[in-house]
């Protein structure tokens, strides 16, 4: 699991964000994976028998390592990173790596810190007032292979987190069907 920590979590660390052509995305299958509002968990779910998520880093980071633009999504203070890989039926689809502000981390939203290999979207949507906005994509050469990545920020009892989510080769969104 280290090679998805050295290969894909630091790709997703050095990606260049844009934000979507949401016209020319909306009307597609990949622009549907991509600009997915609401649980990508729930997508993924629905095409596969079992979702496993391994966690493969918690670890805490000072203001000082957020770049310009985390901190202009998020704020200027500590976060916590939860880097995880999700598995469709045993194959690897989606390499994930959160950053939640410290000060997410208090009253009801202390658990999210615990969460272990419980899919963080299963935990924010079950929340009546989760939100997703600030959507923006990338495309990343991971290995020699180009990959569709994209960032987001979920709002729960407006309290934010930043999600990058990186789409490993085997992933339904470049499957033709489903
Ligand atoms: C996570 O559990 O950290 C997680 C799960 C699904 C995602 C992103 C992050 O799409």
């Amino acid at each position: 699991m280290s090679e998805f920590k050295r290969l894909h979590v630091s790709a997703l660390m050095e990606a260049n964000w844009e934000a979507p052509d949401w016209q020319q995305l909306e009307t597609t299958k990949v622009g549907e994976w991509l600009l997915e509002r609401h649980s990508m968990t729930e997508r993924l779910k629905a095409c596969c028998e079992t979702l496993t998520v391994e966690v493969i880093g918690l670890h805490d980071v000072d203001k000082t390592s957020l770049s310009d633009s985390e901190r202009a999504l998020l704020g200027d203070g500590a976060c916590l990173v939860r880097e995880v890989v999700l598995s469709g039926d045993d194959c690897p689809w989606l390499c994930a790596r959160t950053l939640v502000p410290m000060s997410t981390l208090t009253e009801q939203e202390k658990d999210i810190a615990d969460l272990g290999a419980v899919p963080l979207g299963q935990r924010v949507f079950n929340q009546a007032n989760a939100r997703r906005d600030a959507i923006e994509i990338a495309s990343l050469v991971v290995d020699g292979q180009e990959l569709l990545a994209r960032r987001s920020r979920l709002w729960v009892n407006d309290k934010p987190m930043l999600v990058s989510e990186l789409f490993l080769p085997h992933a339904p969104i470049y499957q033709e069907e489903g």
